[in-house]
């Protein structure tokens, strides 16, 4: 098991933001270390691997930031899932619940397939209703969705226990308590 206290370092929390009583787990520190970027997506990319995926999805707006890096790495295509009326083509959504909020993800209706085996990134899972949401698309649209990869757990939320029960495979790099 490798040991991410290295990086865990680099991820400031801001009380408070962006309602009274949410701890922002603030991953700008991070990527602002140019290390912590490139460690965080090559070890994101590793725990991916195994699992096989054809294709990136990297969901609005922070899962862009490593998604596309873990991508190039893995030699994969990138699949952006997009907040609602950002696409330009025909598009399908969804709507879903966030720990301070509601809103609704879209990808494009002609990239997934019933050959895909697509991987799901984002920086943070918190009530996993993001990652839920993104899970459904993927599978209204006939892929399968091989495993999803998140930079942040914050286990208290029951985000990794709502993907695991929806069958998917879920691997975190740092916790949260
Ligand atoms: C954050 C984070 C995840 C989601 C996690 O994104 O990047 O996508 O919340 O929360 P959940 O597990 O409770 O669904 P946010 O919607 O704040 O958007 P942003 O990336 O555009 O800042
Ligand atoms: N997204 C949802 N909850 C969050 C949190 N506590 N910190 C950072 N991003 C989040």
């Amino acid at each position: 098991m490798q040991d991410n206290a290295d990086l865990l370092a680099l991820v400031r929390t801001i009380p408070d933001f962006p309602k009274p009583g949410i701890q922002f787990r603030d991953i700008t520190t991070l990527i602002h270390n140019g290390w912590g970027l490139r460690t965080a997506i090559d070890r994101m990319a590793t725990a991916s691997a195994p699992y096989q995926p054809t294709l990136v999805a990297g969901i609005e707006a922070r899962g862009f930031i490593f998604g596309a890096g873990i991508a190039h790495q893995l030699g994969l295509g990138f699949v952006p899932v997009r907040k609602s009326k950002k696409l330009p083509g025909a598009v399908i959504g969804i709507d879903y619940e966030l720990e301070y909020g509601v809103d609704r993800l879209e990808i494009h209706n002609d990239v997934l397939g019933p050959d895909d085996r697509v991987l799901i990134i984002d920086d943070l899972i918190a009530t996993g209703g993001t990652a839920t949401a993104t899970v459904n698309l993927i599978r209204m649209a006939g892929a399968k969705v091989s495993a999803a990869c998140f930079l942040v757990d914050l286990p208290d939320l029951g985000g990794t226990d709502r993907l695991r029960a929806q069958e998917v495979p879920v691997e975190t790099l740092l916790v949260f308590e």
